[in-house]
């Protein structure tokens, strides 16, 4: 990893990789930056032109040669995918697989563990919903259980509650690391270190943080990982990949198999493959996994530990611009904040605060309680709005966003 200078420059008072981060040229090859202000990147993240490109040019090729003799001729480009999502998480090539989608990896993985009555699933209170429509399935179809690990007083997942609930029957620990409802990064590493001491499988849903902070599975401790290529990571939608540990990869039968993920050796019998692209189909979108490698090697040329320190920043320096306002509630929990800033407008709903930005060419998103009913619900909040600033944003974006929201206050 490329080494960060972090010295103080006294004339500016910020870290010197801050102060002399590239911001003109983030967003002159970020295209999208013409036209809005785009404050979704938790949503979809604009995409920079290098990715444009590799998704637009296979697909012309696709068109002009045919498709299966395009992905044959870009093989190279094709396959890169893997090296570089195993170099940005820190494992090997042969423990990715490509998925169209965060959620669809999570289940590939999840919906492979053999539960058992009695079982029990450990998950976070601000679990997203697919994920816990699909514990609530299994434990139906099982008799395994569900339970959510308490927040600490910082509204993160409390790690010595964690520990007080294991026992011989917990199977899983299965945990968002950063909500779709808020700021908050709950202590991947930290659970981590009890899912090993026990021996439990530990399953981490990224998808709101990989390509956002650094991300390296071996320190995470975790023996599954599901991201999104669309968010932080600004790939093309309609991809996303699935970590297993080598270990574990041939314990897990998925639950669909198809002539890529076996081979069918008799007529009686197939034989699973050995890597982890026992999780994928045969059939995917060749554009978007060639896009996907040039998202993630255009991610890391950036160097993820700078752009981190970058949105963190922006982030908090949005949260207090619109505290300062005196009408914004700030909803984000937990010690350290990320990119994703929710709020509520006094006298105005979520709906009506999109709908308003929306119209002077700002993007956010409104999260709603079904999105995370736990976490929500719990906390009464009904429907949040959802600012995700990413690096390539600027303060004077934070300057306007905040002028758009005081002239839609009543
Ligand atoms: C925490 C979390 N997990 C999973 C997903 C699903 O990702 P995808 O839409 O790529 O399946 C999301 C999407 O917003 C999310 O916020």
């Amino acid at each position: 990893m490329k080494c960060v200078d972090l010295t103080i420059d006294s004339a500016h008072k910020q870290p010197m990789d801050q102060a002399n981060f590239d911001l003109a040229r983030a967003r002159r090859e970020t295209p999208g930056c013409e036209n809005v202000l785009h404050f979704n990147n938790a949503g979809a993240a604009l995409m920079p032109q290098p990715v444009v490109d590799a998704v637009v040019n296979h697909l012309q090729l696709e068109a002009a040669i045919g498709g299966y003799e395009a992905k044959n001729r870009e093989l190279q480009a094709v396959e890169h995918v893997y090296d570089a999502a195993a170099r940005l998480i820190n494992c090997t090539p042969e423990e990715i697989a490509f998925i169209e989608n965060a959620t669809r990896a999570w289940d590939m993985a999840f919906y492979s563990i053999p539960f058992k009555p009695g079982d029990r699933i450990l998950t976070a209170k601000c679990e997203y919903s697919s994920n816990y429509i699909a514990y609530l399935q299994m434990a139906q179809r099982t008799g395994a259980v569900v339970e959510a690990i308490p927040n600490d007083e910082h509204g993160q997942i409390s790690v010595s509650a964690l520990r007080n609930m294991i026992d011989e029957r917990v199977k899983l620990i299965s945990i968002t690391h950063v909500p779709t409802q808020g700021g908050l990064v709950n202590p991947a590493v930290a659970v981590g270190a009890v899912a090993r001491d026990a021996g439990i499988l530990y399953l981490l849903d990224a998808c709101q943080s990989v390509g956002q902070m650094p991300i390296d599975v071996k320190r995470i401790g975790c023996d599954i990982l599901s991201t999104t290529g669309r968010k932080y990571l600004r790939g093309p939608r309609g991809t996303g990949f699935l970590y297993v540990r080598r270990d574990l990869i041939e314990q897990l039968e998925p639950p669909f198999l198809d002539l890529h993920a076996a081979t069918w050796v008799a007529n009686d019998r197939y034989e699973i493959r050995s890597d982890a692209r026992r999780f994928e189909n045969w059939e995917m979108y060749y554009a978007g996994k060639v896009g996907l490698g040039v998202a993630i090697d255009y991610a890391s040329s950036w160097n993820v530990e700078t752009t981190w320190r970058r949105i963190k920043k922006l982030a908090d320096e949005l949260r207090s611009r619109l505290v300062a306002l005196g009408f914004v509630t700030i909803h984000d929990l937990g010690v350290e904040r990320c990119g994703i800033v929710t709020f509520n407008v006094e006298g105005v709903s979520a709906v009506e605060v999109q709908r308003s930005l929306a119209a002077l060419g700002i993007n956010v998103t409104v999260s709603y309680e079904e999105g995370s009913r736990l976490d929500l619900g719990e906390r009464q909040i009904p429907h949040l709005v959802r600012a995700s600033v990413h690096y390539y944003n600027s303060e004077e974006e934070i300057e306007r966003f905040c002028h758009a929201v005081t002239s839609i206050s009543r």
